[in-house]
């Protein structure tokens, strides 16, 4: 074999890296963003989260309420049978899905029901009446998002079950008001009744009858709540409908002698209470369990520019539903907050929703066996009552003294290697710029004293 004339050309080595470069880039993945109408909730946001929960918390205490949890998840027939088949909420609006198991589920668009069918589920009537009980939490309507409407929305609940007596709603009216006087929003209770089953139907059918007169002027929604879903008539926001409502009967004409004096009695208790509040004639409610009183909550503002939207708040009776669901007849009532939209309230007046700071120390370590002593000392503190701060993933003085002026501490300990040796820590005053060495078994106690907290 002859030798080869032409030795193959050696390529030149392919450095590390060019080689990287010639590799398929890997593609940066779209960065996945939140579902339609949720929302996070930002750390900027929590003094308000935190602000209106403890006046919501504070106002079910004053009145006597227990806190319950329902689950986030229930069976979709509560719903359909609590709220009703032909409300927007079941029709178009609900979270539901079937699970691996074959359950019809649903994310709770509400309380009420939920509460409802916990006091039939735990037998509450056995206990003494009434059962007042408080919710807190998040709810899933699957709404058009917009300004006040999301798909994840909060509520702080309240419902009171097992006395029809109208010094209940009065009761309820009052706690809800208040709630909004106590986070400074002023507010205009809307209120009227509906009836119970018995006078509702005639009404029913004076309505439908001056509807149908005037079928022509309707929206093409109103033509369906004609035969389906009447009371919902008086709700349309169509300028058409809205102009006819003016002439409509009102339900309030056609209560019941029952109705008609507890409706009376509840004016009564407000009147006696100094409430101020509007009778709203044509305010029915979009959910089909309420009965006799139903009242509604809107930011106080000028001129007629409120949209259905801005609803803060709103409740009212309902006799019927823990029979419908299947307990005992029992009478109740109630009415939830909408928190998101008592926030933007809030940040619409500029209401400043932190209170006096408290004095706070931040506890600074330096090097590794300081930041093991730090650990305890730390604990301890915070044990006894100090109000104490720290960053134990920072290893640099610098930087945790940046967080110590950040979060406005009064005092910061500063514990190093020469402090861990000695048994002693350096608090540093941070207005005065003074330190001072203190040993560190007595550190509770001379905080405490600087803080002006009380030792036991
Ligand atoms: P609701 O009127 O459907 O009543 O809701 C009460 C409040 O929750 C509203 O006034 C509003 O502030 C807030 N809210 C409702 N939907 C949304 C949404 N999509 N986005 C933001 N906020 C919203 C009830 O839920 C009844 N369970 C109230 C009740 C309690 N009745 C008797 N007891």
């Amino acid at each position: 074999m002859k030798p080869n004339k032409f030795p193959k050309k050696q390529k030149p080595p392919v450095k590390s890296k060019e080689k990287e470069a010639l590799l398929p880039k890997p593609k940066t993945p779209p960065a996945i963003g939140l579902p339609r109408g949720m929302r996070d909730i930002l750390p900027a946001d929590m003094p308000y989260w935190l602000r209106v929960r403890a006046v919501a918390e504070s106002i079910a205490e004053a009145h006597g309420f227990s806190h319950l949890e329902t689950p986030i998840v229930e069976l979709t027939a509560l719903f359909v049978r609590g709220l009703g088949k032909q409300t927007d909420i079941v029709e178009k609006e609900m979270f539901s899905f079937t699970d691996q198991g074959g359950d019809d589920l649903v994310l709770r668009p509400e309380g009420t029901a939920p509460v409802a069918r916990a006091y039939v589920t735990h037998g509450m009537f056995t206990v003494p009446q009434p059962v007042k009980l408080f919710y807190y939490g998040p709810f899933f309507r699957r709404e058009r998002p917009q300004s006040g409407r999301s798909r994840q929305f909060h509520q702080g609940g309240y419902e009171i079950m097992g006395d029809g007596k109208p010094v209940i709603d009065a009761e309820l009216i009052l706690m809800c008001s208040r709630f909004f006087a106590d986070l400074g929003i002023p507010v205009t209770v809307e209120l009227n009744s509906i009836g119970d089953a018995a006078c509702r139907e005639p009404y029913k059918e004076k309505l439908v009858a001056y509807y149908r007169a005037h079928r022509n002027k309707l929206c093409e929604t109103c033509k369906l709540r004609l035969q389906r879903n009447p009371l919902r008539l008086l709700d349309c926001k169509e300028d058409g409908c809205a102009l006819l409502r003016r002439e409509a009967p009102q339900v309030v004409d056609h209560l019941c002698e029952d109705c008609k004096a507890h409706f009376m009695k509840v004016i009564e208790y407000l009147d006696e209470a100094d409430l101020t509040y509007v009778l709203a004639p044509h305010l029915v409610r979009g959910l089909d369990y309420y009965s006799r009183t139903v009242f509604e909550v809107y930011p106080e503002i000028d001129g007629d520019e409120r949209t259905a939207q801005s609803a803060l708040a709103a409740g009212g009776r309902y006799d019927a539903l823990i029979e419908m669901l299947g307990g005992r007849p029992t009478p109740a009532a109630g009415f939830a907050v909408g928190v998101e939209r008592t926030i933007s309230a809030l940040k619409a007046r500029n209401v400043p929703v932190t209170g006096p700071k408290t004095k706070r120390v931040f506890f600074a370590q330096l090097g590794e066996p300081a930041k093991r002593k730090a650990f305890r000392l730390f604990e301890e503190l915070r044990k006894a009552g100090v109000p104490v701060v720290a960053n134990f993933a920072k290893d640099a003085l610098k930087a945790q003294m940046e967080t110590a002026n950040a979060i406005g501490a009064a005092y910061t300990i500063i514990l190093g290697q020469k402090e861990v040796l000695d048994g002693t820590v350096i608090i540093r005053d941070m207005e005065a710029g003074i330190q001072e060495i203190v040993d560190e078994k007595k550190l509770v106690i001379e905080l405490k004293k600087k803080l002006g907290i009380e030792t036991s």
